[in-house]
């Protein structure tokens, strides 16, 4: 194509995406009567799990409250380079800020770099990129759960056993440090990692994984999953083997309506819940927008569900 053309074609493809923020701008002013000020593009690497739900719908719930502000969603499926193209678009249209919940910390960090260097804020959500061009990173402290939970296990076997370890996609901060912080917890124990893989956040992945274990091994004590649908996937794995009983199952994620529950109905002995951040998310938008300055990192609290307090709350995690 002649320079001229594509020069053209740039323009018209621009002033499209400008379009198409203005006009959902004009939709919500006309709604609500109120000006909307800023507009706000949401990146979610997939919504196939219960806890990206939970992490959109808890953005919108925040974002509801905020009528000067309209947010954006765009959904990866679970796909680097859609995730990739999804916040160049972004950029390219010319948002005011971008939250993103990136699925692998590499391919993501040049257009994350990109946006920022361009001046428009970024706020990281959950997983981490590379470097620091980015505004703002929320985020419990998965190094901590690991830890937390390795110590746990620990005690819960006092000290010796079996354990199957399903990792979250180790590509992914949080399954990096969720095993890191194990492996310390564990530390001087007598607690051997027999079986150990890659389900890469996945229930299905996690379940199939397990049913290698459970072939190889007579005797497992404990599956420790980076997340509840992996706990819940090894459990399932387990119980086709008639062997769910004598498995004690660990999850992180802690939702109300996954991992807690799963503890109510003991098919997991704990969950360490891991927030979304979601409404962190929204509040820290709101504070760059209105031109104050917020940290660079901001860690979320976490806590530990148990049969013994589940229905109390928690516990929350020491240091
Ligand atoms: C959902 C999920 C959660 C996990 C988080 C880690 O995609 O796998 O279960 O805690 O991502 O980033």
């Amino acid at each position: 194509m002649k320079r001229p053309v594509v020069l053209m074609l740039l323009i018209a493809v621009s002033s499209l995406g400008f379009g198409f923020l203005s006009c959902a701008k004009g939709k919500k002013e006309a709604e609500k009567g109120v000006k909307t000020k800023w507009i706000i593009g949401m990146s979610q690497c997939n919504l196939g799990e219960p806890w990206r739900v939970q992490m959109n719908a808890d953005i919108k719930k925040a974002a509801e409250a905020h009528p000067e502000i309209e947010v954006i969603y765009k959904d990866a499926q679970n796909d680097n380079l859609r995730q990739r193209a999804h916040v160049e678009e972004f950029t390219g249209t010319g948002v005011d800020l971008i939250i993103i919940s990136p699925k692998e910390a590499a391919p993501l960090t040049p257009p994350v770099s990109e946006a920022y260097r361009k001046g428009i804020p970024v706020i990281v959500l959950d997983r981490r990129v590379l470097g620091e061009d980015f505004t703002c990173f929320i985020g419990a402290d998965n190094k901590k759960i690991g830890k937390a939970a390795g110590r746990w296990i620990v005690n819960r076997l006092g000290g010796k056993g079996k354990v199957v370890e399903l990792k979250g996609l180790m590509t992914s901060t949080p399954g990096q440090d969720r095993h890191s912080g194990f492996v310390e917890g564990i530390k001087g124990s007598e607690i051997e990692v027999i079986f150990e893989a890659d389900m890469k956040w996945l229930e299905p992945a996690a379940r199939q994984e397990m049913e290698s274990a459970l072939a190889r091994y007579d005797k497992i004590d404990l599956v420790y999953a980076h997340n509840d649908p992996a706990a819940h996937g090894a459990w399932l794995a387990a119980k086709a083997a008639g062997r769910e009983k004598e498995i004690i199952f660990v999850g992180i994620d802690g939702l109300p309506q996954e991992g807690m529950i799963y503890v109510k109905q003991g098919i997991l002995e704990a969950s360490f819940e891991y927030p979304t951040g979601g409404k962190e998310a929204i509040q820290t938008a709101l504070a760059i927008l209105n031109g104050k300055e917020v940290p660079k990192e901001i860690t979320l609290s976490s806590r530990v569900f148990t049969k013994e307090n589940v229905e109390t709350g928690g516990e929350w995690l020491k240091e």
